[in-house]
Protein backbone atom coordinates (compact mmCIF):
# COMPACT_ATOMS: atom_id res chain seq x y z
CA UNK A 1 0.00 0.00 0.00
CA UNK A 2 1.20 3.42 -0.71
CA UNK A 3 0.88 5.97 1.73
CA UNK A 4 -0.72 9.34 1.07
CA UNK A 5 1.60 11.57 1.32
CA UNK A 6 4.19 9.64 -1.18
CA UNK A 7 0.80 9.37 -3.74
CA UNK A 8 -0.34 12.73 -3.56
CA UNK A 9 1.86 15.46 -5.77
CA UNK A 10 2.59 17.61 -2.69
CA UNK A 11 4.33 20.38 -3.10
CA UNK A 12 7.46 20.97 -1.35
CA UNK A 13 7.70 23.96 1.62
CA UNK A 14 8.50 27.69 0.88
CA UNK A 15 8.42 27.20 -2.76
CA UNK A 16 5.76 29.84 -3.41
CA UNK A 17 2.89 28.74 -3.72
CA UNK A 18 0.95 31.26 -0.85
CA UNK A 19 2.95 34.56 -2.86
CA UNK A 20 1.60 33.30 -6.56
CA UNK A 21 -1.92 33.20 -5.13
CA UNK A 22 -1.87 36.50 -3.28
CA UNK A 23 0.24 37.92 -6.03
CA UNK A 24 -2.84 36.99 -8.84
CA UNK A 25 -5.13 38.67 -7.00
CA UNK A 26 -3.74 42.37 -5.45
CA UNK A 27 -1.06 42.42 -8.33
CA UNK A 28 1.45 43.10 -6.48
CA UNK A 29 3.94 40.96 -4.28
CA UNK A 30 3.26 40.39 -0.62
CA UNK A 31 6.60 40.71 1.41
CA UNK A 32 4.91 38.93 4.14
CA UNK A 33 2.47 36.07 3.39
CA UNK A 34 0.37 34.00 5.96
CA UNK A 35 1.36 29.85 5.43
CA UNK A 36 -2.08 30.02 3.89
CA UNK A 37 -3.87 31.86 2.12
CA UNK A 38 -7.86 32.39 2.33
CA UNK A 39 -10.08 30.32 -0.06
CA UNK A 40 -11.17 32.84 -3.25
CA UNK A 41 -13.03 33.20 -6.01
CA UNK A 42 -12.00 35.33 -9.02
CA UNK A 43 -15.44 36.49 -10.87
CA UNK A 44 -15.77 35.30 -14.39
CA UNK A 45 -15.50 38.87 -15.68
CA UNK A 46 -12.20 39.14 -14.60
CA UNK A 47 -10.79 35.57 -15.99
CA UNK A 48 -9.15 35.02 -19.21
CA UNK A 49 -11.77 32.25 -20.36
CA UNK A 50 -14.74 34.07 -18.39
CA UNK A 51 -15.21 31.63 -15.96
CA UNK A 52 -15.31 31.92 -12.04
CA UNK A 53 -12.06 30.32 -10.38
CA UNK A 54 -12.28 29.10 -7.06
CA UNK A 55 -8.51 29.31 -5.80
CA UNK A 56 -7.81 26.80 -3.09
CA UNK A 57 -4.10 26.98 -1.63
CA UNK A 58 -2.35 24.52 0.69
CA UNK A 59 -0.07 24.24 3.42
CA UNK A 60 1.64 21.09 4.54
CA UNK A 61 2.48 22.74 8.27
CA UNK A 62 -1.58 23.11 8.61
CA UNK A 63 -3.53 20.85 6.96
CA UNK A 64 -3.14 16.82 7.02
CA UNK A 65 -2.86 14.49 4.16
CA UNK A 66 -6.61 13.84 4.56
CA UNK A 67 -7.16 17.22 4.10
CA UNK A 68 -4.96 17.84 1.02
CA UNK A 69 -6.83 14.15 -0.09
CA UNK A 70 -10.41 16.12 -0.30
CA UNK A 71 -9.21 19.27 -1.70
CA UNK A 72 -7.81 17.19 -4.26
CA UNK A 73 -10.60 15.25 -5.02
CA UNK A 74 -12.57 18.88 -5.51
CA UNK A 75 -10.37 19.77 -7.92
CA UNK A 76 -10.67 20.52 -11.51
CA UNK A 77 -7.07 21.02 -12.00
CA UNK A 78 -3.81 20.93 -9.61
CA UNK A 79 -0.65 23.39 -9.87
CA UNK A 80 1.77 21.96 -8.56
CA UNK A 81 4.56 24.10 -7.60
CA UNK A 82 8.36 24.13 -7.57
CA UNK A 83 10.64 26.34 -7.01
CA UNK A 84 13.47 27.04 -10.06
CA UNK A 85 16.18 27.56 -7.36
CA UNK A 86 15.49 24.76 -5.42
CA UNK A 87 16.94 20.89 -6.48
CA UNK A 88 15.15 19.54 -3.81
CA UNK A 89 11.58 20.55 -5.10
CA UNK A 90 12.29 19.38 -8.44
CA UNK A 91 13.45 16.23 -7.31
CA UNK A 92 10.20 15.75 -5.40
CA UNK A 93 7.83 15.87 -8.68
CA UNK A 94 9.91 13.16 -9.97
CA UNK A 95 8.42 10.78 -6.91
CA UNK A 96 4.91 11.54 -6.81
CA UNK A 97 2.74 9.15 -9.10
CA UNK A 98 -0.35 11.18 -11.02
CA UNK A 99 -3.30 11.75 -8.60
CA UNK A 100 -5.26 10.08 -11.09
CA UNK A 101 -4.29 6.56 -9.64
CA UNK A 102 -5.52 7.69 -6.44
CA UNK A 103 -8.69 8.82 -7.62
CA UNK A 104 -9.62 6.72 -10.50
CA UNK A 105 -10.35 9.53 -12.77
CA UNK A 106 -8.20 12.45 -14.20
CA UNK A 107 -7.54 15.46 -12.78
CA UNK A 108 -4.97 17.85 -15.27
CA UNK A 109 -1.99 19.04 -13.49
CA UNK A 110 0.31 21.79 -13.98
CA UNK A 111 3.80 22.13 -13.10
CA UNK A 112 4.53 25.67 -11.97
CA UNK A 113 8.28 26.66 -11.48
CA UNK A 114 8.57 29.55 -9.70
CA UNK A 115 11.40 32.24 -8.26
CA UNK A 116 12.52 32.66 -11.77
CA UNK A 117 13.78 35.86 -10.78
CA UNK A 118 16.71 33.77 -8.83
CA UNK A 119 18.32 31.63 -11.41
CA UNK A 120 19.70 32.85 -15.14
CA UNK A 121 18.68 29.31 -16.81
CA UNK A 122 15.58 27.46 -17.31
CA UNK A 123 14.56 24.02 -15.57
CA UNK A 124 12.43 22.67 -18.73
CA UNK A 125 15.05 20.39 -19.58
CA UNK A 126 14.91 18.74 -16.22
CA UNK A 127 11.06 19.02 -16.30
CA UNK A 128 10.33 18.28 -19.91
CA UNK A 129 11.06 14.21 -18.80
CA UNK A 130 8.68 14.32 -15.85
CA UNK A 131 5.88 16.26 -18.05
CA UNK A 132 6.23 13.48 -20.82
CA UNK A 133 5.68 10.51 -18.66
CA UNK A 134 2.50 11.17 -17.15
CA UNK A 135 -0.09 12.30 -19.77
CA UNK A 136 -2.22 14.12 -16.82
CA UNK A 137 0.43 17.16 -16.65
CA UNK A 138 -1.47 19.28 -19.45
CA UNK A 139 1.38 21.84 -19.56
CA UNK A 140 4.15 23.95 -17.55
CA UNK A 141 5.41 27.20 -17.23
CA UNK A 142 8.18 29.07 -15.16
CA UNK A 143 7.12 32.41 -13.16
CA UNK A 144 7.89 34.74 -10.71
CA UNK A 145 5.65 35.97 -7.88
CA UNK A 146 7.97 38.93 -7.35
CA UNK A 147 8.43 39.85 -10.51
CA UNK A 148 4.93 39.22 -11.57
CA UNK A 149 6.28 37.67 -14.44
CA UNK A 150 3.81 34.52 -16.09
CA UNK A 151 1.82 34.83 -13.37
CA UNK A 152 -1.41 35.23 -14.90
CA UNK A 153 -0.48 33.31 -17.97
CA UNK A 154 -0.44 30.86 -15.51
CA UNK A 155 -3.78 31.02 -14.04
CA UNK A 156 -4.71 31.13 -17.58
CA UNK A 157 -3.14 27.40 -18.54
CA UNK A 158 -5.08 26.50 -15.18
CA UNK A 159 -8.20 27.33 -17.03
CA UNK A 160 -7.45 26.40 -20.51
CA UNK A 161 -6.63 22.75 -19.08
CA UNK A 162 -10.25 22.32 -17.61
CA UNK A 163 -11.87 23.81 -20.13
CA UNK A 164 -9.70 22.43 -23.02
CA UNK A 165 -7.95 19.68 -22.06
CA UNK A 166 -5.33 18.04 -24.20
CA UNK A 167 -5.48 14.30 -22.97
CA UNK A 168 -8.01 11.63 -22.43
CA UNK A 169 -10.40 12.04 -19.52
CA UNK A 170 -9.76 8.26 -18.73
CA UNK A 171 -7.16 5.97 -19.61
CA UNK A 172 -7.94 2.94 -17.84
CA UNK A 173 -4.71 1.27 -18.91
CA UNK A 174 -2.95 3.49 -16.85
CA UNK A 175 -4.59 2.02 -13.63
CA UNK A 176 -2.99 -0.54 -13.72
P1 LIG B 1 4.40 27.12 2.76
O1 LIG B 1 2.94 27.44 2.74
O2 LIG B 1 5.06 27.44 4.06
O3 LIG B 1 4.68 25.72 2.29
O4 LIG B 1 5.14 28.07 1.69
P2 LIG B 1 4.59 28.58 0.28
O5 LIG B 1 4.85 27.56 -0.77
O6 LIG B 1 3.20 29.09 0.40
O7 LIG B 1 5.59 29.80 0.01
P3 LIG B 1 5.40 31.34 0.43
O8 LIG B 1 4.44 32.01 -0.49
O9 LIG B 1 5.15 31.42 1.88
O10 LIG B 1 6.87 31.89 0.08
C1 LIG B 1 8.02 31.38 0.72
C2 LIG B 1 9.16 32.38 0.58
O11 LIG B 1 9.54 32.53 -0.78
C3 LIG B 1 8.76 33.79 1.08
O12 LIG B 1 9.87 34.36 1.72
C4 LIG B 1 8.45 34.54 -0.23
O13 LIG B 1 8.68 35.93 -0.10
C5 LIG B 1 9.45 33.89 -1.18
N1 LIG B 1 8.98 33.94 -2.57
C6 LIG B 1 7.78 33.57 -3.05
N2 LIG B 1 7.71 33.74 -4.38
C7 LIG B 1 8.90 34.22 -4.76
C8 LIG B 1 9.47 34.59 -6.04
O14 LIG B 1 8.87 34.52 -7.10
N3 LIG B 1 10.77 35.03 -6.02
C9 LIG B 1 11.50 35.12 -4.87
N4 LIG B 1 12.76 35.57 -4.98
N5 LIG B 1 10.99 34.79 -3.67
C10 LIG B 1 9.72 34.34 -3.61
MG1 LIG C 1 1.83 28.86 1.94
Amino acid sequence: TLRLSQTLPVSTAKVGKTSLIMTLVSEEFPDEVPLRAEEITIPADVTPERVPTHIVDYSEAEQSDEQLFQEISKANVICIVYSVNNKKSIDKLRKFYPVGYVLGYRVPLILVGNKSDLVEHSSMETILPIMNQYSEIETCVECSAKNLKNISELFYYAQKAVLHPTGPLYCPEEKE
